[in-house]
C-alpha cells in the first residue's frame, strides 16, 4: 500500500457458497469438520441460552485495550488486544467503526508474518485448537441473515463464507466460525474482570498483500459497524443493554481509550446517524476555515448544502471532494503567501515551515446537525513527512461521481475527542477530550459509575514501519447476495 488508490466507498461482504474460486480459495475449508453440528449452533439458540450473561456483563461496560497511532508519519492505526478461544490465545485486532465484521488471520496462512505493526507478534487462529470453536454452517440463522436470505446451492454442513472488500483495494476471504472472546468487564474504578461470551467471527484463509505485509500487518480487523453481524451487536443482541460505544484515540501518545456501555461523561452533544446507511454517517451542513465559510452548494446532488460525512476509525486522513478540498486548501494558506507546495510521494501536499502551526494556521470547524461542530486544529491536520509538513486533507479526487460527493473523516480528525455512537438512539456525538484522562460509565443494572481509563498497549516496539501508507481505509457498503 505505498499508494493510495482514490478511495471507493465500496465494500462487498458477500457470503455465499458459490464462486470464491478464483481467489485460489479451496480445498479443507469446504469440508465437513467433525466439530460442526448443524442447527445448534444457529444464532438464535445460542443468543437465548446466553442472554441472561452478555446482559449482566455488558450492563457494567466493557474496556477494550487499545495501542497504536493515528499518524501517518508512522502508520497510522488503532488496535486493540482480545482473547479468542479455550484455551483463550491472544489477537491484536485493527479497530474499524467502517466495516462490519471481526476476522481473524487462520491457521494455513502460509505467508503470513509472525511480527507485524510495530513489532507485534502475531497469532493464526486453529479452530482445531479451541474446545469452545465450531464452524458456523450456510444454513445457520446467521449466515442466511448476512447473506439477506437463505443462502443459494447451500449443502448441508457447508461452511458460510465471506468475502470482505475494503475501500482500499484489500480484502480478506474466509469462513464463519464461533467461539469464546475473552474481554474486559468494568468492574469498579479502574478496575475491570475478565468476561466473555460467543462471538460469530471470520476466519481469514486468504488477505491481499497490503493486510498481510509486515509493517501493517495485524491479526485481523474488529469490525464496530451498525450491522447485525458485528461483534458489539451480536454482544448486545439480548436487546436489554444499551448498545452504546465510545473511542478516545490519543493522538499525541498512542493508544487511549475504546469503551463499549453507557457513557456519562464527558457529556457530548449529539447529531442524527443517517438512516438506512451501511456506515456511520451524518451530514454536515457547513465547513468553516478560521473565520470563512466554504461554499458547499452543489446543483448535481439532491442534497442541498449538506454534506454526507463517514465517520470511520479505520481510516487514517480526511478525504474531501475535490469542490471542498481546493477550497479549503486555499483559504488555509491564504495567510502564508510565501508557502510553496509541494507533492510528496505522488500523493502528500506538503511545505517547509518552521514557525508554530497553531499560530500560522487557521482551525478548520465542520458543523453538522443539531448545532454539533468538530473542530481540527493545525496540528492535528499537519503531520510531518521527511523535513515537510504534509495535510492530512486528502482529495478523493473523484468529484464527478456520486459516491465521490461524500466527506470521509479519518482517525487524524478523531484522535483526542471522546466520540460516543449511540445506536440505540441512533446518534453521534463527541467531545474535545484529554484521552490520557479517564471517562466514566454507568452500570445499567447497579445504577453504579465507574472510571474508566486509557491503555497504550505495549509493542515490542523492535522497530517503527515507516511507509508512506496513508490508510487502510476501510469502508464497508453491504452488498446482499439475494437469492
Ligand atoms: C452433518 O454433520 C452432522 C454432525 O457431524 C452429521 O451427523 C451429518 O451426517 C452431516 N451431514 C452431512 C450431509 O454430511
Ligand atoms: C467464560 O466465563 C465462564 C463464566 O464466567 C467461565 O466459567 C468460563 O471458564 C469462561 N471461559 C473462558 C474460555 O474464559
Ligand atoms: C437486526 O436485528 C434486529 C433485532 O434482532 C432486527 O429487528 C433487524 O431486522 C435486523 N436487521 C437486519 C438487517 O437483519
Ligand atoms: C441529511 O440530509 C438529507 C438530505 O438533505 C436529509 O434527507 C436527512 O433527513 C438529513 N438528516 C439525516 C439524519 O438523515
Ligand atoms: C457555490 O457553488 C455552486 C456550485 O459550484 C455555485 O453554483 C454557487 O453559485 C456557489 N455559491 C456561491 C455563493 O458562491
Ligand atoms: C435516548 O433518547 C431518549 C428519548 O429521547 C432519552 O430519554 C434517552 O436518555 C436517550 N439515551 C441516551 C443514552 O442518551
Ligand atoms: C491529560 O490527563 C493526564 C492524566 O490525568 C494528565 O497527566 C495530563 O497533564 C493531561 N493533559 C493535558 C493537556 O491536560
Amino acid at each position: 500500500m505505498t499508494t493510495i488508490t482514490p478511495f471507493l466507498l465500496l465494500l462487498t461482504i458477500s457470503v455465499s457458497v458459490a464462486a470464491i474460486s478464483d481467489h485460489n480459495f479451496r480445498g479443507a475449508v469446504f469440508d465437513v469438520n467433525s466439530k460442526f453440528s448443524g442447527e445448534k449452533r444457529s444464532l438464535t439458540l445460542f443468543k437465548a441460552h446466553d442472554n441472561l450473561r452478555h446482559l449482566q456483563i455488558l450492563a457494567s461496560g466493557v474496556d477494550l485495550p487499545l495501542g497504536g497511532t493515528g499518524r501517518p508519519d508512522t502508520v497510522g492505526l488503532y488496535y486493540a488486544r482480545i482473547g479468542i478461544g479455550t484455551p483463550p490465545k491472544e489477537y491484536y485486532v485493527q479497530v474499524d467503526t467502517g466495516s462490519d465484521i471481526m476476522w481473524i488471520k487462520c491457521i494455513g496462512c502460509s505467508e503470513c508474518p509472525k511480527r507485524g505493526y510495530h513489532g507485534l507478534e502475531l497469532s493464526l487462529y486453529d479452530l482445531e485448537d479451541s474446545f469452545t470453536g465450531k464452524l458456523v454452517t450456510c444454513s445457520s440463522e446467521f449466515c442466511a441473515e448476512i447473506n439477506g436470505g437463505a443462502v443459494t446451492g447451500c449443502k448441508a454442513n457447508a461452511t458460510c463464507l465471506y468475502n470482505e472488500d475494503y475501500g482500499d483495494g484489500s480484502y480478506s476471504i474466509g469462513y464463519f466460525v464461533m467461539d469464546v472472546v475473552q474481554y474486559d468487564s468494568v468492574s469498579g474504578d479502574l478496575e475491570t474482570k475478565l468476561a466473555n461470551g460467543s462471538v460469530i467471527f471470520g476466519c481469514g484463509v486468504k488477505q491481499s498483500s497490503n493486510l498481510g505485509s509486515s509493517e501493517e500487518a495485524l491479526d485481523g480487523i474488529l469490525g464496530f459497524g451498525k450491522s447485525n453481524s458485528s461483534v458489539i451487536s451480536q454482544l448486545a443482541s439480548s436487546g436489554n443493554v444499551n448498545k452504546m460505544f465510545a473511542h478516545c484515540l490519543d493522538g499525541d501518545n498512542g493508544g487511549g481509550i475504546f469503551a463499549i456501555g453507557h457513557v456519562v461523561q464527558p457529556k457530548v452533544n449529539s447529531t442524527p446517524l443517517i438512516q438506512d446507511e451501511p456506515h456511520y454517517s451524518a451530514n454536515v451542513t457547513g465547513i468553516e476555515v478560521g473565520t470563512q465559510f466554504l461554499n458547499l452548494s452543489t446543483n448535481t446532488h439532491g442534497m442541498g448544502d449538506k454534506r454526507r460525512t463517514i465517520i470511520d476509525s479505520g481510516t487514517t486522513l480526511a478525504y474531501l471532494p475535490d469542490a471542498i478540498y481546493k477550497p479549503m486548501i486555499n483559504e488555509i494558506v491564504a495567510g502564508q503567501p510565501e508557502l510553496r507546495l509541494h507533492t510528496l510521494h505522488e500523493q502528500y501536499t506538503c511545505f517547509e515551515y518552521s514557525g508554530s502551526v497553531d499560530d500560522g494556521f487557521p482551525a478548520v470547524t465542520f458543523y453538522f446537525e443539531n448545532t454539533l461542530s468538530l473542530k481540527v486544529y493545525p496540528h492535528d491536520y499537519l503531520f510531518v513527512e521527511e523535513d515537510f509538513l504534509c495535510f492530512g486533507w486528502q482529495n478523493n479526487g473523484l468529484d464527478s461521481l456520486s459516491t465521490m460527493d461524500t466527506i470521509l473523516l479519518g482517525d487524524l480528525v478523531l484522535s483526542n475527542k471522546l466520540v460516543l455512537y449511540d445506536l440505540e438512539n441512533q446518534t453521534i456525538g463527541w467531545t474535545e477530550y484529554n484521552c490520557s484522562s479517564t471517562i466514566k460509565l454507568r452500570d445499567e443494572i447497579t445504577g453504579s459509575v465507574h472510571l474508566v481509563g486509557p491503555h497504550s498497549i505495549p509493542s515490542a516496539g523492535s522497530r517503527i514501519a515507516r511507509r508512506h501508507l496513508l490508510s487502510l481505509l476501510v469502508i464497508a457498503l453491504i452488498h446482499r447476495i439475494v437469492s
